[in-house]
């Protein structure tokens, strides 16, 4: 109960890890942050060397379907938002939060989450780097979910996405005995924004979805998993991975005012959106400096009202791998 207060007193329970039964790791240890960033700066050539290819190989497609299409707009020679992209990686840890809304029974392996729901499409591209080495890391599976345009999550659409969790919590008589992972919260069976595909033999994967909205006292944010070692069984369901990495990748602050003053997240007006700046996890997650916003650029090179792709690369810390299973839903 006490722990139950003091993550709620600091506003951190939606994000922060409980991650073991009795509440220990609670946080990151300082040693594993600098750790984290250690490796983040010994690989930033490798980092901005892979973001370049991508971005070229991006930038090359987007000319030739311009020429194809009669398309209006300019092509551009040289990539207008080179600079934006950052020799910096993510690194991502198995003892970060996962949150109160995994839920591995709706993970869906596909390319493309989005199932209907309306926003402003977004291409996740995911560059993953072996941070022993310095290299790409191939057939690592990638597991994304994230709120929708209005801050619900598929599989708990009944939690209102307005309502403090601790008053969710207490609502549903449930408040020392909650743990993350553990308690089941979950309201139905919907798999919306929630998907997972692994990485090819140059360490890069692609996930179509919609930018997230955002929710009661949390900045937008998507979560992500990555799993070196797991099973597609033959009825498509995956059965088992080690899980090398939690994490929380975000939005630059400039780039959610602008998407979130568009319909529908303009619509989402209960509450008001928590910024990077206020939320709690953010800190911890940029602490050290490596660095979790996405790279994002708009998709058609105008207008980011028409979709926009993500650029982020993240780093396995392959020697700090935590054996443990998912099971996800079967291929669709
Ligand atoms: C960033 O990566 C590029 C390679 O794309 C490299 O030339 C540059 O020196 C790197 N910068 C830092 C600070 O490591
Ligand atoms: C491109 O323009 C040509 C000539 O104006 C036209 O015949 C063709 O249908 C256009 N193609 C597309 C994909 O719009
Ligand atoms: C988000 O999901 C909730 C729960 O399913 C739904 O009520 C809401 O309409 C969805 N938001 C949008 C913008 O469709
Ligand atoms: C919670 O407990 C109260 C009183 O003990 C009870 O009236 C209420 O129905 C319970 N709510 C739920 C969702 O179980
Ligand atoms: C799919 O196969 C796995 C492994 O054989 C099995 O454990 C699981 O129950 C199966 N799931 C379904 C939905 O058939
Ligand atoms: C967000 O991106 C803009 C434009 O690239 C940049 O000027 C600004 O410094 C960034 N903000 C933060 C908080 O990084
Ligand atoms: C949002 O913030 C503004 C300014 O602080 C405040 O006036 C308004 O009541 C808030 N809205 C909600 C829904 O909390």
């Amino acid at each position: 109960m006490q722990l139950l207060q003091t993550l709620l007193a600091a506003g951190l329970l939606a994000s922060t890890a409980v991650a073991h039964p009795g509440g220990h790791d609670v946080l990151p240890s300082m040693s594993d942050i600098q750790r984290r960033s250690g490796l983040a700066k010994r690989c930033a050539g490798a980092v901005g060397e892979m973001n370049r290819k991508r971005w070229a190989k991006r930038q090359a497609k987007r000319g030739l379907e311009a020429r194809a299409g009669n398309a209006t707009f300019e092509i551009a020679t040289e990539a207008p938002y080179y600079d934006v992209l950052q020799n910096d990686t993510c690194v991502l840890a198995p003892t970060v939060t996962e949150g109160p809304y995994v839920w591995p029974r709706s993970q869906t392996l596909r390319q493309d989450m989005t199932e209907g729901q309306p926003g402003i499409p977004m291409t996740l591209d995911v560059g993953v780097l072996d941070m022993a080495t310095c290299e790409p890391l191939e057939n690592v599976l990638m597991d994304f979910w994230h709120c929708n345009a209005t801050g619900s999550y598929s599989s708990f659409t009944k939690l209102s996405p307005n309502t403090a969790f601790a008053d969710l919590l207490e609502a549903m008589n449930i408040t020392d005995s909650f743990e993350i992972g553990v308690t089941d919260l979950h309201t139905d069976d919907t798999t919306f924004l929630r998907g997972m595909w692994p990485t090819d033999s140059n360490g890069m994967m692609e996930m179509k979805t919609i930018v997230p909205g955002f929710y009661i006292q949390r900045s937008i944010h998507i979560h992500v998993e990555a799993h070196t070692d797991w099973v597609l069984a033959p009825n498509g369901t995956i059965s088992s991975g080690n899980r090398v990495s939690t994490g929380q990748i975000y939005i630059n602050e400039t780039l959610s005012q602008q998407l979130m003053a568009l319909e529908p997240y303009v619509s989402h007006t209960q509450i008001n959106r928590t910024t990077n700046d206020e939320d709690s996890v953010f800190d911890q997650d940029t602490v050290g400096g490596y660095n979790p916003v996405i790279d994002f650029v708009a998709e058609d090179g105008v207008d980011v009202a028409n979709g926009v792709i993500g650029y982020i690369t993240i780093g396995i810390d392959t020697t700090d791998i935590q054996t443990g299973s998912i099971s996800g839903a079967p291929a669709s």
